[in-house]
């Protein structure tokens, strides 16, 4: 199959069962996005962006995939990456940092769509991605000091 993986035109070879989480990690060999309860869907530990959404990467086949855009964090730009590790840093929002890669693309989506979210807005935006460590504030305060790094709040206005 082929698709446009972070920018760069990519084929792989992909079995009838593979999700598309198979693909990036064992076919393309990205190790950003996380398996926490594949096939089930329901922790976003493996959550990319496909044609600019959020989507879990395990629980759908990768050959639904055929043709789209998919993005992770290995694709982000170096600006982004580096605004994104600084928040979670300053904030204190990664501990064992398992569910921090979906988390940051479930977040950056949001970002694009919507560049000064309200705290509620954020919180809903991640109530799919589960973390074990954190107890979330931290992870809400990190979302809203990426969007002021990123300057995204001066873009809107
Ligand atoms: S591993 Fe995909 S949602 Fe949990
Ligand atoms: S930081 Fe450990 S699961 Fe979120």
């Amino acid at each position: 199959m082929r698709l446009t993986l972070n920018g760069a035109s990519r084929e792989v070879r992909a079995g009838a069962d593979a999700s598309l989480l198979d693909v990036l990690r064992d076919g393309f060999g990205l190790r950003s996005m996380k398996d926490g309860c594949a096939p089930e869907g329901s922790c976003g530990a493996c959550t990319v962006m496909v044609d600019g959404r959020a989507v879990v990467s395990c629980a759908q086949p990768a050959s639904r995939f055929e043709g789209r855009e998919v993005l992770t964090v290995e694709g982000l730009d170096a600006v982004t990456r580096t605004a994104w590790a600084d928040a979670f840093v300053t904030a204190g929002a990664s501990q064992c940092g398992y569910c921090s890669p979906g988390i940051v693309m479930k977040a950056e989506a949001l970002l694009r769509r919507s560049p000064r979210p309200s705290r509620d807005e954020i919180a809903r935006a991640l109530a799919g991605n589960l973390c074990r460590c954190t107890g979330y504030t931290k992870i809400l305060d990190a979302v809203e000091l990426a969007a002021l790094l990123m300057g995204r709040q001066e873009a809107r206005t």
